[in-house]
């Protein structure tokens, strides 16, 4: 069998981390595979993909192709004139790769990728689009895959809300629910740590500090200004010290937030000291270890939220925004907590009950790492793929089947 992936970033956000552990669960169950990956920018995602005997090639995206996002309608507009004939050079080119490569199967990541894996797939070999945000809200993108959806074979998605979204959006394609996984022996609960407090360049918080972390993308509906208010909101008798690890590492235009902005917001909420910035940090399971309890934030229903499993996987109690695709990954006091999408104060109390109460933590991250172990392991997210990638070479092409929604889980 050979497949190709098609992925748009090679950096390390929520989808990139996901098809690692897919390349890793496929790789692991069938090591005689020919995977390929094709990425519109380098980085880390490359390298971490040829360890895994992925082929990679990197193909960078034009700029303006690069840039292009869904913010607001006059600028997509413009953005897209902008981008069509570079994107139509770089369509070609793709076109000539895979007509080489002959892939039996194509599987995308991210929203230009489904476009131009539609638009460049030699005939007959089936396409999925592994979908892991909501459509409905991206008016520039639902525009542009309505006319190619007929070319989708199957849409994997991450979640049974985001199946939901699409359902409505494309009415027809066959949708497949399949969770995400993780390696549960990187997220564990033992392994080394980190010094956070160093790498934010503060002084080493007192004895007994309580560390709260947030770790996202920089993307604006993250939730950063919630959890900068929730910890201005703390009472002065918790001792708490807040970190944002992460930093603004996608190149669409207007979607994410800047460091100096989040500077700004800590200093104006009367933070100084109380907050660290870490930047981007590689090693996530070390930094998840040194904190003792996660925070999820998103202002808007997450699709999925892999932050929420790889803190219960290491034995976190995790503070997730309780929406969309997240609100399927734990039992609200079971596993995890949960607050209201952009309810700071809700958020501000879920700190206090935790940062008063280490047993509560304990009970709690306890209860989130065999959640982790019974839902989120690679050997099933590999399995379900494998019988899709099994069915769909055997079976020729016909388009997208209606309905027939299962969840592979
Ligand atoms: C996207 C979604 C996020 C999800 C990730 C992996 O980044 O926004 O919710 O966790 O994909 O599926």
């Amino acid at each position: 069998m050979r497949i190709v992936y098609l992925n748009p970033s090679g950096r390390l956000g929520g989808a990139e981390t996901s098809l690692r552990e897919l390349l890793a669960g496929v790789r692991a169950a069938e090591p005689a595979w020919e995977l390929w990956l094709v990425l519109g920018e380098d980085g880390p995602l490359a390298g971490i993909a040829r360890d895994l005997s992925v082929k990679v090639l990197v193909k960078p995206f034009p700029p303006s192709l690069a840039r292009l996002g869904d913010t607001g309608r006059w600028a997509a507009l413009v953005g897209l004139l902008k981008a069509s004939v570079a994107t139509g050079r770089y369509a070609r080119g793709l076109a000539r790769w895979l007509g080489k490569i002959e892939p039996d199967i194509v599987h995308t990541n991210g929203f230009k990728m489904h476009l131009l894996g539609a638009w460049t797939s030699p005939r007959r070999t089936p396409l999925i689009w592994h979908i892991h945000d909501y459509v409905s809200p991206r008016r520039l993108m639902r525009r542009l895959l309505w006319p190619f959806r007929k070319a989708c074979t199957v849409a994997i998605v991450n979640s049974k809300s985001v199946a939901k979204d699409l359902e409505r959006v494309l009415p027809g394609l066959r949708i497949m629910p399949i969770y995400n996984a993780i390696d549960l022996q990187r997220f564990s609960p033992v392994g080394d740590r980190l010094d956070l407090d160093a790498k934010a360049g503060l002084a080493p918080a007192a004895a007994g500090t309580v560390r709260i972390g947030l770790i996202a993308t920089f993307a604006r509906w993250k939730g950063h200004k919630v959890f900068l208010e929730a910890l201005a909101r703390l009472s002065s008798g918790v001792p708490v010290r807040g970190y944002i690890v992460g930093g603004p590492i996608y190149q669409t235009d207007g979607s994410q937030w800047s460091v100096p902005e989040l500077h700004q917001e800590a200093d104006r909420l009367g933070l100084a000291g109380k907050v660290g910035f870490t930047g981007f940090l590689e090693d996530i399971p070390a930094v998840m270890r040194s904190l003792d309890v996660i925070v999820h934030a998103s202002t808007q229903p997450e699709p999925f939220g892999m932050v929420i499993i790889e803190g219960m996987a290491c034995a976190k109690p995790v503070i997730a925004s309780q929406a969309g695709g997240a609100a399927e990954l734990f039992g609200d006091g079971h596993d995890a907590l949960g607050h209201p999408p952009g309810d700071a104060a809700a958020l501000a109390r879920q700190i206090e009950r935790l940062a008063r109460d280490e047993a509560l933590r304990q009970r709690l991250g306890n209860a989130g790492r065999k959640r982790a172990e019974q839902l989120f392991h690679r050997k099933r997210l590999g399995n379900a793929l494998l019988a899709l990638y099994n069915e769909l070479a055997r079976e020729p092409v016909t388009g997208s089947e209606v309905g027939n929604q299962s969840m592979a889980v």
